[in-house]
C-alpha cells in the first residue's frame, strides 16, 4: 500500500513555488509587478505541459491501425479538454494587462534577450498539431529552433519527424466507411444534389422581378464564379492543383470523408467524428485567438518597439497567428455544404448500417 503523503510533498510545493525569483528584487530595483510577469509565464508553462500530455496521448491512441468506438470517445473528451484549457490561456492574459506599460518598462531591461519565442514547449505543441517549418515566418533570419537553448532546438526538430495531430486525423479520415458502399456512392450522389441547387438559384435569380436587368446578369456571374468554386472540388486534377499551391492540405479522400461526417452528422455514427471535427475547429480558432489576443496586448505594452527577442514585435505577432494556422481546411469545407433539405437521401439500407444495432432504422 502506498505511504501517506501530506498536500504540499504530494504536490512539491516547495520546488514549483520557490522558483519564481524577480530579477529586479535581487538587484536591489524592486519593480513589484514583475512577480505577476513571471507568475503568468509560469502558469502558462504549466498549462502547455498539460497540452502536451494530453496531446501525447491522443497520437498514441491514433498511432493504432483501428480505433474502437469507446477511443473515440476518449479522444473527443480529451480534445475538449485541450479547448478548456485554451481558453483559460485566451482569458489570462487580462489578468497580465493589468499591469500597465509603464510598469513593464520599469524591469523590461533585465529580459533581455529572452522571449516567448524561446518556448520550447509553446514549439513541441504547435509542431505536435501539426504546424509545418516551411509554414513559418521568417525570425530574425534564423530558423525558429536556432532560437532554442541547449538541447531545445535538437527537441524542436525531433518533434517535425514524428507523426502530428493533423496527420493522424487525416489518416483517420481516409479510413473512414460508407462513402461508397453497394447502395451509395456519396461523392456522385453529392455532385448531383449541388448541381441541382446551383441550377435552382440561378432559376430563382432569373425570375427574380424585383432585379433589373443589369442586376440579374451581375448576380449571374458571381454565382457563375461561386458555381466554379464549387465545382473545383469534384475535379480531382483541380483538387491536386490546389493541394500543390498549398490552398488545401488534407487529401482528398480525407475531404470526402470530413464533408460526409459533416453533413451526415445527424446520424448516429457520425455523432463521435463529427464532434472530433467540431473540436478540432475550435482548437484552431482558440490557438488563433490566443494568438492575436497576445499580439494586441504586445502591441499595448511596446507600441512599435521591437520584442525583447527581436523581431519585429506586435507585427510578427499578429502576421503569424494567421499564418501558422493548422486546421484551416475544416474551415474552408463550410464553403462546400449543403442545407440539410439538399442532401442526398440515404438508402434505408445505408441509414441502417449507420444508425446503432438497437435502433429501428426508421
Ligand atoms: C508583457 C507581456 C508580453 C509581451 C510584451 C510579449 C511580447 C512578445 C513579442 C514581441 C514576441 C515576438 C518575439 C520577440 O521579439 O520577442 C513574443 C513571442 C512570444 N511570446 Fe510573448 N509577450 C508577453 C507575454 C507572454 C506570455 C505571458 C507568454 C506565455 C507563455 C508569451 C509567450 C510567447 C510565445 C509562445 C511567443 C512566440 C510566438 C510565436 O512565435 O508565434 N508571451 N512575445
Amino acid at each position: 500500500m502506498a505511504q501517506k503523503i501530506e498536500y504540499s510533498e504530494y504536490l512539491k510545493l516547495g520546488q514549483l513555488l520557490n522558483c519564481a525569483e524577480p530579477r529586479s528584487y535581487a538587484l536591489g530595483r524592486p519593480s513589484h509587478d514583475e512577480m505577476l510577469f513571471i507568475t503568468v509565464h509560469h502558469s502558462y508553462e504549466i498549462w502547455f505541459k498539460q497540452l502536451l500530455f494530453e496531446v501525447d496521448s491522443m497520437l498514441t491512441i491514433f498511432a493504432q491501425p483501428k480505433i474502437q468506438e469507446r477511443e473515440m470517445g476518449i479522444l473527443v473528451s480529451r480534445l475538449q479538454r485541450m479547448v478548456e484549457i485554451l481558453k483559460v490561456l485566451v482569458h489570462q492574459v487580462d489578468v497580465l494587462e493589468t499591469m500597465t506599460p509603464l510598469d513593464f518598462l520599469e524591469f523590461r531591461d533585465l529580459l533581455y534577450p529572452a522571449s516567448g519565442f524561446q518556448s520550447l514547449q509553446f514549439r513541441l505543441f504547435e509542431n505536435k498539431l501539426g504546424l509545418k517549418s516551411a509554414q513559418r515566418m521568417n525570425y530574425n533570419s534564423l530558423p525558429y529552433h536556432q532560437h532554442l537553448a541547449g538541447t531545445g532546438g535538437a527537441q524542436a526538430r525531433a518533434s517535425e519527424e514524428q507523426p502530428t495531430l493533423f496527420e493522424c486525423l487525416e489518416k483517420w479520415l481516409e479510413r473512414t466507411p460508407f462513402l461508397q458502399t453497394d447502395s451509395f456512392d456519396f461523392w456522385t450522389s453529392y455532385r448531383q444534389a449541388v448541381e441541382e441547387n446551383l441550377n435552382e438559384e440561378d432559376r430563382l435569380m432569373r425570375e427574380n422581378t424585383f432585379l433589373t436587368a443589369e442586376e440579374k446578369a451581375k448576380n449571374l456571374e458571381i454565382s457563375q464564379r461561386s458555381r466554379e468554386a464549387f465545382l473545383s472540388l469534384f475535379d480531382d486534377a483541380e483538387y491536386a492543383k490546389q493541394r500543390a499551391d498549398g490552398s488545401w492540405r488534407l487529401s482528398y479522400k480525407a475531404i470526402h470523408a470530413a464533408l460526409l461526417i459533416q453533413l451526415y452528422r445527424d446520424e448516429p455514427i457520425f455523432q463521435l467524428p463529427f464532434r472530433v471535427l467540431t473540436a478540432v475547429l475550435d482548437l484552431d480558432a482558440l490557438l488563433t485567438q490566443w494568438r492575436y489576443r497576445h499580439a494586441i496586448m504586445a502591441q499595448r505594452m511596446l507600441g512599435h518597439r521591437v520584442g525583447t527577442g527581436g523581431s519585429s514585435g506586435a507585427t510578427y505577432l499578429k502576421q503569424s497567428a494567421e499564418q501558422h494556422r493548422i486546421f484551416t481546411d475544416f474551415y474552408r469545407l463550410t464553403t462546400f455544404f449543403l442545407p440539410r433539405s439538399k442532401l442526398p437521401v440515404l438508402p434505408p439500407e445505408m441509414r441502417r448500417s449507420l444508425g446503432f444495432s438497437y435502433s429501428d432504422g426508421e
